[in-house]
C-alpha cells in the first residue's frame, strides 16, 4: 500500500499518520491541536501507535529504557523479525540497542565524533559547499536542497567510511528506502532492502581485502573487550552511519534556508553580525527539528492513562516537544538571537545524537558559504517546494530565485 491509497486521516487523536499528505506538508498546526486535546494521540495504523506531542512526555519516555526499547526506531507497517539481531543489540548499534549494551556500541563510535575529529572535516565540506554553489554565482536561480543541501552531508559520510564519492546517488536511494517507502508492506521493504546489503557487503569485503584509514576499516578491527565485532554490528553501524549522518543534515541545510528565504531581514542581519550564525542555527534546529525517531512498548501497561500494548510503536517527536508552549515562550516563532533554547533536536538520554558535532559543523560551513556567495534570495514558488515523508522532515526540492530585490 502506499501514501496514494490510504484513507485520508480524520482525526489526528486517533487515527494519525505520519505520511499524511497534511502532516508532510505542514505538521504543526496538528501537534498544537494534539497538544490541547490529548496530550498523547493514537492510530491503529502501523500495527498501532501512540503520538506525545509535550515535551514532559517525549522526555519521559526518551529516558525511559526500561519500557521502552529502541529496537527499531522508524515505524512501519511490520516489526522486527526472528532473523533480525535481538535487543539489546539492534540492527543498527548504538541506535537500535538498549541498556546495557547501548553504552559499549556507543562509546566505540565516540571518538570518530570528537570536536577534533570533526574539525578535520571542515575544510573539505568548505570546498565542496563552493564547488556546488559556484555555477551558479550571477545566475537568478538554484534548487537549494536538489543543487546543494542534499550533496553536502552525502560527501562528508562517503569521505569518512571510505565509499565512492560518486556513489551519492545511491545512498539516497538507500535513505529513501529505509526512512521514506516506510508505508509500503514488510515483503516489499525486505525486498527493496537487499540492494543495501549487497552494497555494504561489498564494501565491507573490499575493505577486508584492502584495510584503509577510514571509518570501515576502524570497525572492522574495532573490539568490545577483546572480541571482535559481530559482522552484523559492523554492518548496522555503517548502515546507521548513512541513515543517521545524511537526510538529517540535507533536511536541516534546506529548512535553514528555506526559512532564510522568506526573512530578507535576518539574512541581512547575519551577514552584518555573522557572530550571530551559531545561535541562528540552534534555532532553525528547535523550530524545523528534522528527526523524529521510534520506540516499541516491551510489556502491556498503561502510561499516563494510555493502554499501550507490547510492540505499540511511539513516535518520538523531538520537532513537537520543541514546539511546545509550556517549554519554549513563543515557540513557533524562529527568534534567531532566542537566548535560552534547551532543544531536543538531537534527541533527549541515552541516545542523544552522535553526530551533533559534525551536524552543526555541517551546517554552519553550509550556511555560511551560501550567504557569502547570494546577497539575496527568495522563495521562487512556496508550493513549488516539496518535504520529505516520514521520521526525518526537510525540503526535497527547494527552488529558489536569486537576485537583487
Ligand atoms: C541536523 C542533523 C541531525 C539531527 C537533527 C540528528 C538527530 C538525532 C536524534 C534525534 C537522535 C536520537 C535518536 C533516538 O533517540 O532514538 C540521533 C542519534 C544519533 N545520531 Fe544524529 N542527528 C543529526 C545528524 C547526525 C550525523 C551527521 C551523524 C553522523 C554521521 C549522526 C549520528 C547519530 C548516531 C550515531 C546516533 C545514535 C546515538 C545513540 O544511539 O547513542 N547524526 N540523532
Amino acid at each position: 500500500m502506499s501514501t496514494t491509497d490510504k484513507a485520508p486521516v480524520q482525526d489526528f487523536a486517533t487515527d494519525f499518520d505520519h505520511t499524511d499528505p497534511s502532516w508532510v506538508k505542514d505538521p504543526y498546526p496538528i501537534w498544537d491541536d494534539l497538544r490541547q486535546r490529548c496530550p498523547i494521540a493514537h492510530t491503529d495504523r502501523y500495527g498501532g501507535a501512540w503520538l506525545p506531542t509535550r515535551h514532559e512526555d517525549v522526555a519521559a519516555i526518551a529516558h525511559d529504557t526500561d519500557h521502552f526499547t529502541s529496537w527499531t526506531v522508524v515505524v512501519g507497517n511490520g516489526r522486527p523479525g526472528e532473523d533480525a539481531l535481538p535487543p539489546p543489540i539492534g540492527v543498527a548499534p548504538p541506535i537500535t540497542s538498549d541498556p546495557p549494551f547501548h553504552a559499549m556500541a556507543r562509546r566505540l563510535l565516540q571518538p570518530v565524533f570528537a570536536p577534533k575529529q570533526v574539525d578535520l572535516y571542515e575544510s573539505y565540506v568548505r570546498e565542496l559547499c563552493g564547488k556546488l554553489l559556484d555555477p551558479f554565482v550571477g545566475g537568478s536561480a538554484i534548487d537549494a536542497s536538489l543543487d546543494y543541501a542534499e550533496h553536502i552531508p552525502v560527501g562528508v559520510i562517503a569521505k569518512m567510511l571510505g565509499f565512492p564519492e560518486e556513489d551519492g546517488e545511491i545512498f539516497r536511494g538507500f535513505v529513501h528506502t529505509i526512512l521514506e517507502a516506510v508505508d509500503k508492506e514488510p515483503e516489499e521493504r525486505i525486498e527493496d532492502f537487499q540492494p543495501v546489503i549487497d552494497y555494504f557487503t561489498a564494501r565491507i569485503e573490499e575493505h577486508r581485502e584492502n584495510p584503509q584509514d577510514d571509518l570501515t576499516t576502524f570497525l572492522l578491527e574495532a573490539k568490545l573487550g577483546d572480541m571482535e565485532l559481530a559482522p552484523e554490528h559492523v554492518f548496522g553501524s555503517m548502515l546507521l552511519l548513512i541513515v543517521a549522518g545524511i537526510d538529517t543534515t540535507w533536511s536541516a541545510i534546506g529548512s535553514s534556508i528555506w526559512h532564510l528565504a522568506q526573512h530578507p531581514e535576518e539574512v541581512a542581519r547575519l551577514k552584518s553580525e555573522p557572530g550571530l550564525l551559531d545561535t541562528a542555527i540552534e534555532e532553525f534546529l528547535r523550530a524545523y527539528s528534522p528527526v523524529t525517531m521510534a520506540r516499541l512498548v516491551k510489556e502491556d501497561m498503561d502510561y499516563a492513562g494510555c493502554p499501550m500494548k507490547k510492540d505499540d510503536w511511539i513516535l518520538l517527536s523531538f520537532p513537537a516537544a520543541n514546539r511546545d508552549p509550556d517549554m519554549f515562550e513563543n515557540p513557533d516563532e524562529v527568534i534567531i538571537d532566542r537566548k535560552v533554547n534547551r532543544h531536543a533536536a538531537f534527541g533527549l538520554g541515552i541516545h542523544r545524537c552522535l553526530g551533533s558535532n559534525l551536524a552543526r559543523m555541517e551546517m554552519r560551513v553550509a550556511l555560511e558559504e551560501f550567504l557569502a556567495r547570494f546577497d539575496s534570495f527568495s522563495l521562487a514558488d512556496p508550493d513549488a517546494v516539496t518535504w520529505s515523508q516520514g521520521q526525518v522532515r526537510g525540503p526535497r526540492s527547494l527552488p529558489l530565485t536569486l537576485g537583487n530585490f
